[in-house]
């Protein structure tokens, strides 16, 4: 299983995660458009990747949070040149749902969500056109885990949507032949805590992965074929367990009639 040949839009190129999907593909040889708000970041990575590397590098400044940035993000991505689409810029809005500044809030549905899905159908579409292309998706471990929110309510709800949607598009487009991958980090060593307002040092050293690890293993995911990468997940077969409980209720998530522990009276043909 290959990744696409071509170029790759990155999102949230300026640091963490996207920075380093930057490194490693341009290291794989792929042009790049690095994409996030500040410019001077992007640019002093373009320009190393340009003379390490020797790839062509585009700067596409964009503030994913409003429809016109989103817009010019959305043209390039139709363009035929595009292979590789990393989902990826994304915010934590931390603590109790009943202290969070509902503007933030806002902010952080427009980007993991909003941006995220506008973008993947753009993806979606130009890679269906070509039959080909890779799309991978930053979910979170956060998506999995909804019932214990340590991130925050609503951010671990901005990743089961990813997550879903991911699965979604990713049965849609495999018999075209185009790939698409989530990938779920658990705690990764990057600026998003502090973004957040969370001391990443006070997190357990145990649960936290330094950012080069997290990608490099993602990418070996990809190039395993896995559609799903759940990045410290040891065993997959528990993922594969979690899926088939998911799938054995299938059969009984829509009937005629109500399941009879509520009790409702049988309604006349
Ligand atoms: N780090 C973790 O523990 C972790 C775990 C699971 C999942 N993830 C996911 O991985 C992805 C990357 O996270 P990260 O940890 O690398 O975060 P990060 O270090 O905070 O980087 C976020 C990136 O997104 C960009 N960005 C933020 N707001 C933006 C906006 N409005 N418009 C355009 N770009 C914007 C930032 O650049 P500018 O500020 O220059 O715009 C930056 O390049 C996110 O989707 C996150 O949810 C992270």
């Amino acid at each position: 299983m290959t990744i696409a040949k071509g170029t790759a839009l990155i999102t949230g190129a300026s640091t963490g995660i996207g920075a380093v999907y930057a490194d490693r593909l341009a290291k794989r040889g792929h042009d790049l458009v690095l994409v996030a708000r500040d410019e001077t970041r992007l640019e002093q990575l373009a320009a190393r990747l340009r003379k390490d590397a020797g790839v062509t590098v585009e700067v596409l400044r964009a503030d994913l949070g409003t429809t016109a940035d989103r817009a010019k993000v959305e043209e390039r991505l139709k363009r035929d040149d595009i292979a590789v689409f990393v989902n990826n810029a994304g915010m934590a809005v931390t603590g109790p749902t009943v202290d969070a500044d509902i503007e933030k809030l806002d902010a952080m549905i427009e980007l993991n969500v909003m941006a995220a899905a506008r973008l993947a159908r753009v993806a979606a579409e130009t890679f269906a056109r070509k039959r080909a292309g890779t799309l991978i998706n930053l979910a979170s471990i956060a998506g999995i885990t909804n019932d214990r929110p340590a991130v925050g309510v609503y951010y671990n709800a901005t990743k089961a949507f990813l997550l879903s949607l991911s699965e979604g598009i990713e049965t849609e487009l495999a018999p075209l032949g185009v790939r698409v991958q989530a990938v779920l980090p658990g705690v990764t060593r990057t600026e998003i805590w502090e973004r957040g307002g969370v001391d990443i040092n006070q997190l357990p050293a145990e649960i936290t992965m330094e950012v080069d690890d997290m990608v490099d293993a993602a990418l070996a995911g990809l190039d395993a074929g896995e559609s799903i990468s759940i990045v410290s997940l040891p065993d997959n077969a528990d993922w594969d367990a979690f899926k088939a409980a998911r799938t054995a209720m299938y059969p009984n998530l829509s009937r005629r009639t109500p399941a009879p522990r509520y009790r409702v009276p049988a309604r006349a043909a």
